[in-house]
Order: structure tokens, then sequence, then C-alpha cells
């Protein structure tokens, strides 16, 4: 495939490599230094653009692979707040737009099993639940995005949880989420039920960036010739 590449940064670079070690070429890739270059593209050209720009920028982005009928691909976080402008915009055109605030497929798959583990659970009030996530010092924000999302499927599924807090828990209606910040440590998510009898566990691990990237380049791979809006549950059919 031809891929158009809109935000050359960490993840833009690392989507590059993605892509090229699965045989597909980058005909163009646009970031701050050259963003004029963008209305020299022939959209004819593009298989699928993979926008990973930022917030400040994803929309003008987003607006200019629908307007131009490019399947998108999008990742960057921080202007979701239009998304359902994005989305009408898209479903308007008959234009194909793929969006994922998580685009490791480890770590969706984790979620899908957080899920129906927590499912099952519900069954079973005798097991407490506390979720805990492990990150390096530079990680500035806790809980992560990712034990939030944790905690809001287990929260929906278990009747005995109602909110969660950031730190070992003292009320049964509290969900621990208890943050760790180690010196250069994977970043580790840990969902655990505990009874007096036995314990039960699922942990996702994340070893670099490139889970990230691969998400990204498999569902470039996925969305062309598709009509609509689609997420991770589109693509992996939980
Ligand atoms: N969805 C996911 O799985 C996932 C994973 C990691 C990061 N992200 C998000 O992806 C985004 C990018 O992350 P990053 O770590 O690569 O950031 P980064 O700052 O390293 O890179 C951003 C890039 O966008 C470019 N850019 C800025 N304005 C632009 C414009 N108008 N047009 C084109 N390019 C422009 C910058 O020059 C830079 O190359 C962030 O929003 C981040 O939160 C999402």
């Amino acid at each position: 495939m031809n891929i158009l590449l809109l935000g050359y940064g960490k993840m833009g670079k690392e989507i590059e490599k993605v892509a090229i070690s699965r045989g597909h070429q980058i005909a163009h890739k646009i970031d701050l230094n050259n963003v004029e270059d963008l209305h020299t593209i022939n959209p004819t050209e593009i298989d699928v653009a993979i926008e990973f720009s930022g917030p400040e920028a994803a929309v003008a982005n987003l607006l200019f692979c629908l307007n131009n009928n490019i399947p998108v691909v999008s990742g960057s976080t921080g202007w979701l707040d239009r998304k359902s402008e994005i989305d009408s915009i898209c479903l308007q055109k008959k234009g194909a737009f793929f969006y994922a605030s998580n685009y490791s497929l480890g770590v969706n798959v984790f979620f899908h099993v957080n899920r129906v583990l927590a499912k099952v659970m519900s069954r079973y009030p005798t097991y407490n639940v506390a979720i805990e996530e492990t990150h390096h010092t530079e990680k500035k924000d806790a809980p992560s995005g990712t034990a939030l999302t944790l905690a809001k499927d287990v929260i929906d599924h278990i009747k005995t949880k109602t909110s969660w807090v950031n730190a070992s828990a003292h009320e049964l209606s509290q969900l621990s989420i208890v943050s760790k910040r180690e010196p250069q440590v994977p970043g580790t998510h840990l969902v655990k039920y505990d009874s007096q009898v036995d314990s039960i566990e699922i942990k996702h691990i994340a070893h670099s960036r490139e889970g990230f990237a691969l998400g990204a380049v498999v569902a470039a791979e996925w969305l062309p010739r598709k009509v609509g809006v689609f997420g991770m549950e589109d693509m992996m059919e939980f």
C-alpha cells in the first residue's frame, strides 16, 4: 500500500519502520516543517493515511483526508470533543475513518479478557477485585489511561464496586487502583481477584511503543475499501 503519514514524530517514525517491514511504501511524510506539501499530494495515489499529528493538528488533517476521499487511521489524543463532528462528515461523504485511543493489539485483547472475567466474577462476590499499574518514573499521570479503562469495565460488571480510588481502598465499594512508578520498568497492568482460598490474576506487560505502531499499520491494512467509522472492536471482532 501507498501510505500518507500525517505526523512524523515518535509514533510516525515507529509506524514508518513497521509499515516498511510489512511491505508498504511511505508515499509522503508530513510534519510541522512541511505542512504546505500536503496540498501538492495527489490523493488518488494514496491508499490510506495514518494520522498521529497531535491534538492541535488532528482535526484539520482528518478533514483533509475525508474531503479528498482518503481512508484515514487516526491515533492522536486530545481532540475527541470533535469526534462526533468528524464521524458525521465521514458518513456524509461515505468515507472511511478508523480511530483508537490505544492501538496496541495486546492491550485491546487484555481489555476484552478483563470484561469477560469481570462478567464471570460478578457471580462470585467472595472475591475482592483490585487493579495495579506499574510504569517508569517519567510517566506523569496516574492512574494510567489504560488502568482507567480497566477500572470502568470492572465497575460496569461488579456491582459491589461503585467508584475507584488511586490508592489501596478502605471501603469495599471502592475499587483500588494502586499506581507504582519505578525506574526503567515496562508498563504493566494487573487485575487481581482475591478470595480466602485463592487468587485469579490477569496481567499485560508492554515491551515497547512498537505495539501501538503495529496496531495502527494493521488497522491501515484493514480499512481501505470499507465505508464508515470504525474502532478496534470492529477490526478485532470480539
Ligand atoms: N492511539 C495510540 O495508541 C497512541 C499511542 C501513542 C501516542 N498517541 C498519540 O499520538 C499523537 C502523537 O504522538 P507522538 O508521540 O508521535 O508525538 P510527537 O510530538 O513525537 O509527534 C507529533 C508530530 O506531529 C507533527 N505535526 C504537528 N503539527 C502538524 C500538522 N499540522 N500536520 C502534520 N504534522 C504535524 C509534529 O511535527 C511531529 O512530527 C499524540 O496525540 C499522542 O498522544 C496515540
